[in-house]
């Protein structure tokens, strides 16, 4: 496993298994358990809005891995965001039960979206507490990032956005490496979208090394130095999600996997009924 020291010098594995969309809890056990304890993960991102900490943590406690050696990112959602400083104290909280931990490697701000302040504010005590190792901010454009950065004392460790080979985000990058702020991917295989697994330009890459598809993705994040977070529930995907550290893309394979930018990524809506839309939807992640 590789690892990238965050802005705080906190170490974080590069690569790690993100678990959205797991909602059967058993299931979600024993993803994180067969990751961690057989594939050799030891990195998992989950959020209170994806309703599997409780199953995160009862795999934590399973595997015969030390909790030092594992990393856990987990993410405040906007229900608790909205109510600022206490919403954050709350939402910790239970965070913590939920996973049955008395630390949490990473916790993030799941949307930009609420009283950003006051929930960064709680956020920044407890960090200095040493309660959670490192924070930080999630789908922050780079203006918020630079506005959020310029008013609070402490900075955010991380920004975690959409980035997949169509949506590459250079700029975004740029920015928060000219912040030491650490990107990290989610969805980095584009939610499995149709056609992503056989790109003619990756399928060629990778028979070269004898790799797939999916490895060669994982590989241009990696030596882009961004951390990835690809999920899968299969065994057999999250060995060959992990097995990338053994080969090395050239600057020329490198570029004609950056020419299939197509710009864009996920980005709130900038109208006022599109906003309310999203509100309506995002509200209905229930995260008790
Ligand atoms: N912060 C945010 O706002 C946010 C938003 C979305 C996601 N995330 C995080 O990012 C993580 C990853 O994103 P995602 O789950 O949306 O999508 P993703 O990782 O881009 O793609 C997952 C899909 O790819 C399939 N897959 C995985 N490895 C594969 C392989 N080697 N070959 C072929 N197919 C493969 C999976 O199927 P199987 O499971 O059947 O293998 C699943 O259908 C999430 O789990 C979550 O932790 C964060």
């Amino acid at each position: 496993m590789e690892y990238v020291t965050l802005n705080n010098g906190v170490q974080m594995p590069k690569l790690g298994l993100g678990v959205f969309r797991i909602t059967d809890l058993e299931q979600a056990e024993e993803v994180v358990y067969q990751a961690i304890e057989n594939v050799g993960y030891r990195l998992i991102d989950t959020a209170a809005a994806y309703g599997n900490e409780k199953a995160v943590g009862a795999a934590l406690r399973k595997v015969s891995v030390p909790r030092e050696d594992i990393f856990v990112t987990s993410k405040l959602w906007i229900t608790d965001v909205q109510d600022g400083y206490e919403g954050a104290k709350r939402g910790l909280d239970r965070s913590l039960m939920n996973l049955g931990l008395d630390y949490i490697d990473l916790y993030l701000i799941h949307q930009p979206i609420g009283d950003l302040y006051g929930a960064w504010k709680y956020l920044s005590e407890v960090y200095e507490e040493g309660k959670i190792r490192a924070i930080g901010v999630d789908n922050f454009t780079q203006a918020r990032l630079a506005e959020f950065i310029h008013f609070n004392k402490i900075k955010p460790a991380v920004n975690m956005i959409e980035a997949n080979v169509f949506h590459q985000r250079k700029e975004d990058h740029q920015a928060m490496e000219k912040r030491d702020v650490q990107m990290i991917a989610w969805a980095p295989f584009s939610a499995g979208a149709v056609g992503v697994f056989t790109l003619p330009e990756l399928t060629t890459i990778g028979d070269k090394y004898q790799k797939t598809v999916g490895q060669v993705i994982l590989r241009w994040f990696m030596q882009r130095g961004i951390v990835a977070i690809p999920k899968t529930v299969r065994v057999e995907r999250m060995k060959e999600n992990l097995d990338i550290f053994d080969f090395e893309l050239t600057e020329e394979e490198m570029a004609i996997i950056n020419h299939l930018d197509q710009g864009g990524g996920y980005s709130l809506p900038e109208t006022a009924d599109g906003f309310e839309n999203l509100l309506r939807a995002l509200g209905n992640f229930s995260v008790d």
